[in-house]
């Protein structure tokens, strides 16, 4: 591929990142009370987790960053506490905030970036112009990185973390602060590096953009990833469905007709957008569907009122026993 300049394929194995039972904590502060995933080679994975819960903390960890009070981290399989070097060489990191050298230009802070990874200045310049195209900066390579706008430097940030081609690549909240069309981009440019083998951890707040982008989802909350069990189990719960009609009216009639409104579906309220109801599985979602064509409301618009990730995020932050509770941070200090 065009943009695989250093190779690395004997550090690729094993591949992807390994976590098991990871925590940190910050004097008697837990940051992160016990983390276990896998991110496999060729795969974009969400790192999904309301304010606080630790997402920035694990990844700074697998960047080798911050060490972990206890557990194991392994970056195709090299450990970042006792090989941080080897796993640098191998690993990508976007950090949530561009720590850039703000007097260079985005041009010389690239080339600058491919110096360290001992490029020679011929190689480095070539990388640099090729990720200035590759993360469309052309207009604004050349000046001084710290009047870039935030999308800018996002940009810049997530072409310094791709420098040296990296098996592995950490994102943080890499969508925050792009455009429409660069988050697109940045979608599109992900889900080749990851068809090229790379191994991918995306930490974003923007859930309906990782439901198109992730193949697996990561959900942290308290400090705590939930488990599979507990992923398909909220996965699975009744969730809420929009309906819109051209006859407003006509649907509330059909809604509320008996037959329709029973235990499988309840009114939850009405919206700009539509009427919500809860439906307890796609099934009596088709069923809703029928009844209501069959009543001959103009149904326009029939649908999840939220995508599968966000529904099974609220579902695992609510207070529903799973064993992840919702994050309070401050009421555990
Ligand atoms: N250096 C530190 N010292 C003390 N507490 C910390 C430190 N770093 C993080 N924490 C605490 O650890 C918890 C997890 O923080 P972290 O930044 O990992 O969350 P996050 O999931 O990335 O949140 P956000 O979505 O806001 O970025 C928070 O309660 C935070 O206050
Ligand atoms: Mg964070």
């Amino acid at each position: 591929m065009s943009f695989m300049t250093v190779s690395d394929s004997a550090a690729r194995t094993p591949s992807g990142i390994a976590v098991s039972g990871v925590s940190r904590a910050f004097g008697s502060v837990f940051a992160l009370l016990d983390a276990t995933l896998t991110v496999p080679a060729g795969s974009v994975t969400a790192l999904i987790g309301p304010n606080g819960s630790g997402k920035t903390t694990l990844l700074l960890m697998l960047a080798t960053l911050l060490t972990p009070s206890t557990g194991t981290i392994r970056i195709n399989g090299h450990d970042p506490v006792t090989e941080p070097e080897r796993v640098r060489a191998i690993m990508g990191w976007m950090p949530d905030t561009l720590g850039s050298w703000p007097s260079l230009s985005a041009r010389a802070a690239l080339q600058t970036t491919g110096r360290m990874y001992r490029m020679t200045r011929e190689q480095a310049a070539v990388r640099a112009d090729e990720l200035i195209a590759l993360t469309d900066l052309d207009n604004f390579a050349d000046r001084p990185s710290r009047v870039l706008s935030r999308g800018q430097k996002q940009r810049l940030s997530l072409a310094r973390a791709l420098v040296h081609s990296p098996g592995v690549l950490l994102l943080d909240e890499p969508a925050s602060g792009l455009d429409p069309a660069a988050r697109a981009s940045l979608r599109q440019l992900l889900r080749r590096l990851a068809g090229d083998g790379t191994a991918i951890l995306v930490s974003s707040h923007v859930l309906a953009e990782l439901d198109e982008m992730a193949d697996a989802a990561v959900f942290l909350a308290d400090g705590r990833t939930a488990s599979p069990e507990q992923v398909a189990a909220a996965g699975a719960s009744a969730r809420a469905w929009r309906i819109r009609s051209l006859d407003e009216a006509a649907l509330e009639r059909a809604l509320a007709a008996a037959g329709v409104v029973g235990a499988l579906v309840q009114v939850l309220g009405v919206d700009q957008l539509g009427t919500l109801v809860r439906v307890e599985n796609e099934a009596s979602a088709a069923a809703l569907l029928h009844n209501l064509v069959l009543r001959g409301v103009p149904v326009c618009d029939f649908g999840p009122a939220v995508g599968n990730l966000e529904h099974t995020f609220l579902d695992l932050t609510r207070e529903t026993g799973h064993g992840i509770a919702p994050n309070d941070s401050e009421a555990t200090k």
